[in-house]
């Protein structure tokens, strides 16, 4: 079962130019999975607030293009808050965590790479279901 310890911050290539810097990703690095799916979050007013779900299967990795965003990550039993705001840093989210994304910058864009395509099936949309997921995972894992 993973947890709030299985998501991780990693730092993206930089290439520093005085004509603008450039970050890249390729495929496998550093990005594990195969990614499936991209698809970014943008225009979002002020106060607005995004996620509040987990996946089954779903992995994904978060960048903050432009501006920044909280990312609130949960697993059931801890929480922690990630602050993206440079786009040569990501978040790489596990399946099974709970996750909201708050606090967005004005002309902030949140670019998510994602390990499969988008499946409505995947999504657990209620939080005490997720917990009883959580529960019965564990349970299983004793
Ligand atoms: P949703 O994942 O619920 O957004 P949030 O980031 O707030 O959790 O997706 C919002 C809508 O967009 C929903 O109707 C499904 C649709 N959608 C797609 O069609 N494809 C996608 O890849 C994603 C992420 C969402």
């Amino acid at each position: 079962m993973n947890t709030i310890h299985d998501t991780r911050i990693i730092q993206l290539p930089k290439i520093p130019d005085e004509r603008g810097n450039l970050t890249f990703i390729e495929a496998g690095r550093p990005v594990s999975f195969v990614i499936q799916r991209v698809y970014w979050i943008y225009d979002v007013p002020g106060g607005e607030v995004r996620g509040g779900h987990a996946y089954k299967e779903l992995q994904e990795f978060f960048v903050a293009l432009s501006g920044s965003f909280d990312v609130v990550l949960d697993d059931g039993k801890e929480r922690k808050i990630v602050s993206l705001n440079r786009s040569y840093f990501g978040l790489y989210v596990p399946n099974m965590i709970w996750r909201h994304l708050e606090n967005f910058s004005t002309n902030s864009v949140c670019l998510i790479l994602a390990s499969l395509s988008y499946s409505v099936d995947d999504y657990i949309r209620d939080y005490e279901a997720y917990l009883d997921a959580v529960r019965r995972k564990d349970i299983c894992q004793q």
